[in-house]
């Protein structure tokens, strides 16, 4: 038994400082949460790894952390290894390869995409710098897993230390088209592929990214593939389908918990004769936020008995506030949210509750719980955990409307599956979704808590590791 060495850019914190105070927050997006459950859970059934170690960047400096650790506020489930990294540096890397190349390229964004060389550089530097700092914590036996778009290449920059080592990947985002993919430029290109293909198991969310990838392999390498598996270097390598969970008995458990219950029942005597419509997302064009709100306002001219009746809670969540695309976005929101609630509200009633914050914990379950529809309509998502979260949190009633371009859709099929681009469909769903009957939502809702309670983030996170230890065996006896 080693230890389980979890390696992602971002890690559970996010530290702010302002003057002498230090704040310690949760960071906000899937990848986080997932694995925080899944390193909480491994632990408390404690039978896999000897420990469990976090790496990832830290946007603090190194005397905040000290300062941190020696008030023990961070988490025991876990230990955390930071990597500091010299700030111009990150940013090319962060808000520039990761965020402003590979983010919009991945997610059908093609051109937003800003290709410059100093960028690459950037993403190369940093992702040595992880293998560095990897390589000095390493002992023969830990499983490494390396999780995201902004680590991909070093699963094969750590082979070359660690030529024995388990390494797996899990990309948290969509693996685009081989046709979209090929726009970067070739060194770009085979850098990632290779970077990827030091890994043993290459996971991914659905079926289709895993086509894609394997035809990107093939095109771009010319490598042997079969069916899953990539012949490269004397290696076999695999790249497989699994689908993240979440951590479904957390969310069942928060209906009873004191904090969600008390603002539950603040929501209910607040709109005690209004049906709720609630979206949390991270500010992000992805995300489809404007599409969302169009589609809202051509609800309300579409069907104006839901005038007065109806309350859309519309939380965006501050991300990657430097990047130049993003901070357009929230200009634009705030514009289409005050041309909404300027034309429909009346003296008593406005149809949008507008937030541009982070949610904790208990708001957010207490939102879930309370609201009849949830609104999740991403232009392209690699999964969308919040989908998820919503259907397990719901009680006796609630309808989730879903795009069907996030990897959550093929797993949510009794979801209102919808075109985010379609104004038109998606304003019907909403007038579907408030006028279901509740059987129809309760049975719907029944199916999808049963898969989602199935496969949680604990089935996800031993299935991964399960096969990668099937596949590091198959690779050693092709060693014998
Ligand atoms: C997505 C990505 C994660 C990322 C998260 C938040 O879920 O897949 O890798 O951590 O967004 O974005 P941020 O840029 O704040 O880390």
């Amino acid at each position: 038994m080693g230890r389980l060495l979890i390696i992602s850019n971002r890690l559970p914190y996010t530290i702010d400082r302002s003057g002498e105070d230090i704040v310690v927050r949760q960071s906000s997006g899937g990848l986080v949460s997932a694995i925080k459950s899944c390193l909480e859970r491994t632990r408390a059934q404690s039978d896999h790894f000897t420990a469990q170690i976090w790496m990832g960047s830290l946007d603090a400096s190194k005397e905040d952390w000290k300062i941190l650790n020696d008030m023990d506020a961070l988490e025991s489930d876990f230990s955390i290894e930071p990597v500091f990294v010299d700030k111009e540096i990150y940013d090319a890397y962060y808000n520039g390869f990761a965020n402003s190349i590979l983010w919009p390229l991945f997610h059908y964004f093609p051109s937003l995409v800003e290709y410059k060389k100093e960028y690459f550089q950037a993403y190369k530097l940093v992702n040595q710098a992880f293998a560095d700092a990897l390589n000095k914590i390493y002992q023969p036996g830990d499983v490494i897993w390396v999780h995201d778009y902004q680590l991909m290449a070093l699963p094969q920059l750590f082979r070359q230390y660690q030529p024995d080592a388990a390494i797996g990947f899990f990309l948290h985002i969509p693996f685009p088209s081989y046709e979209l993919f090929r726009l970067l430029p070739s060194e770009w290109r085979q850098y990632i592929l290779l970077g990827l293909l030091g890994a043993d198991l290459i996971g991914f969310h659905t079926h289709d990214y895993v086509q894609h990838f394997i035809q990107s392999v093939k095109m771009l390498l010319r490598v042997e593939t079969q069916y899953n598996s990539i012949y490269y270097n004397d290696r076999i390598i695999k790249a497989d389908l699994f689908p993240i969970g979440i951590d479904y008995r957390k969310f069942r458990d928060a209906i009873t918990d004191e904090a969600v219950v008390t603002i539950c029942t603040r929501l209910e005597e607040k709109f005690y004769d209004k049906k709720l419509i609630f979206s949390v997302d991270r500010l992000d064009y992805t995300k489809g936020l404007d599409h969302r709100l169009k589609s809202f306002e051509e609800f309300l001219e579409r069907y104006p008995e839901w005038r007065g009746k109806v309350v859309f809670i519309f939380n965006v969540v501050p991300s990657r506030k430097v990047i130049p695309a993003y901070v357009d976005r929230k200009r634009k929101i705030e514009e289409q949210v005050s041309t909404i609630n300027g034309r429909f509200s009346s003296l008593d009633w406005q149809p949008l509750i507008y937030r541009f914050n982070h949610l904790s914990f208990e708001e957010l379950c207490a939102l879930y719980q309370t609201a009849d529809v949830a609104l999740i309509t991403p232009l392209r998502d690699g999964m969308n955990l919040v989908a998820k979260e919503y259907v397990a949190s719901c009680i006796d009633k609630g309808v989730l409307i879903l795009s069907e371009l996030t990897g959550a859709a093929s797993e949510l099929s009794e979801a209102i599956l919808v075109n985010p681009t379609d104004s038109e469909e998606v304003a019907t769903s909403i007038n579907t979704a408030l006028t279901m009957p509740l059987t129809e939502q309760r049975y719907r809702l029944s199916y999808m808590q049963k898969r989602l309670a199935e496969y949680d983030v604990k089935k996800w996170i031993n299935d991964f590791l399960d096969q990668l230890a099937f596949v590091k065996g198959e690779q050693d006896k092709l060693k014998v």
